[in-house]
């Protein structure tokens, strides 16, 4: 399996402390966000990771990162994305550098408190599809919320008016070679950009998409809010633990089928 970063996008949501740089590289507590992600994805066993970003501020993350040997890694790929087609679009750069392995995508703001060990070792026994991470919060009305009917995700909804369930789409996703096919079939949304939510749609519709809620605490980093409840909870307990929270042995797995 190989991971993909996705570290583009203006972050007009944090004007104007985005104008002169990338959202990824702000800090969060004592290290830069995309610190965080590239993280997650090692501790999960993965070592070919490709951040994928854009912008002015592309080679920053360079300078930052070089070689990935922070992580303990030999190597990091990079490819730049031009202008802001949104996340599907961002990871269908990902397209040669995954050569028809499994991927392992996290957006560059996503930062949780333990570890997706156990997702990505189920996802391995999974033969095909994709697997996304739950989290329940109280604000779903800010990200994809899934619609569950009997332990299953019957849809999912790209920031509703009125979420149809309090359980976030967390910005971890594991898809199958079949990902691409997908992004390639997508068509720009109602802002204009090519959405993960219709790429994770797709695989609903073919009854290959599996969830698991994800334990520890989760939090986004894009907003001025989530920006400092993720400094708040990195600096208070510290993220990307490899022995979880108590009551991570009960994670709960749901099918998700048509
Ligand atoms: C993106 C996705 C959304 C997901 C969220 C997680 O939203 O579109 O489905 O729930 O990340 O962080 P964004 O934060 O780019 O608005």
């Amino acid at each position: 399996m190989k991971g993909v970063v996705l570290a583009g996008g203006s972050g007009s949501r944090l004007f104007p402390i985005t104008r002169v740089t990338n959202k990824h590289l702000l800090p969060v507590y004592d290290k830069p966000m995309v610190y965080y992600p590239i993280q997650t994805l090692v501790n999960a066993g993965i070592r070919e990771i490709l951040l994928v970003t854009g912008g002015k501020n592309a080679g920053d993350f360079l300078r930052l990162l070089g070689n990935g040997k922070h992580f303990g890694l030999k190597h990091l790929n990079y490819t730049y994305q031009e202008g802001e087609g949104g996340i599907a679009e961002a990871l269908g750069l990902a397209e040669d550098f995954a050569e028809g392995d499994t991927i392992c995508v996290i957006l560059g703001d996503n930062i949780i408190e333990t570890n997706i060990c156990s997702a990505v070792e189920n996802f391995k026994k999974q033969e095909r599809g994709g697997k996304i991470l739950l989290k329940e919060v109280s604000d779903a009305e800010r990200f994809g919320v899934a619609e569950i009917r009997e332990n299953q995700v019957i849809g999912i909804e790209e920031k509703p008016h009125v979420p149809k369930s309090n359980h976030a789409v967390i910005g971890i996703y594991l898809y199958d070679p079949t990902v691409f096919e997908k992004i390639h079939r997508l068509k720009p949304s109602g802002r204009g950009e090519l959405e993960i939510t219709d790429v994770n749609n797709f695989y609903i519709e073919e009854g290959t998409l599996t969830c698991e809620k994800l334990h520890g605490w989760w939090t986004d980093a894009g907003t001025f809010e989530s920006l400092l409840r993720a400094n708040n909870l990195v600096a208070k307990t510290g993220a990307n633990k490899m022995t979880e929270t108590n009551d991570s042995a009960a994670v709960m797995s749901m099918e998700a089928t048509r």
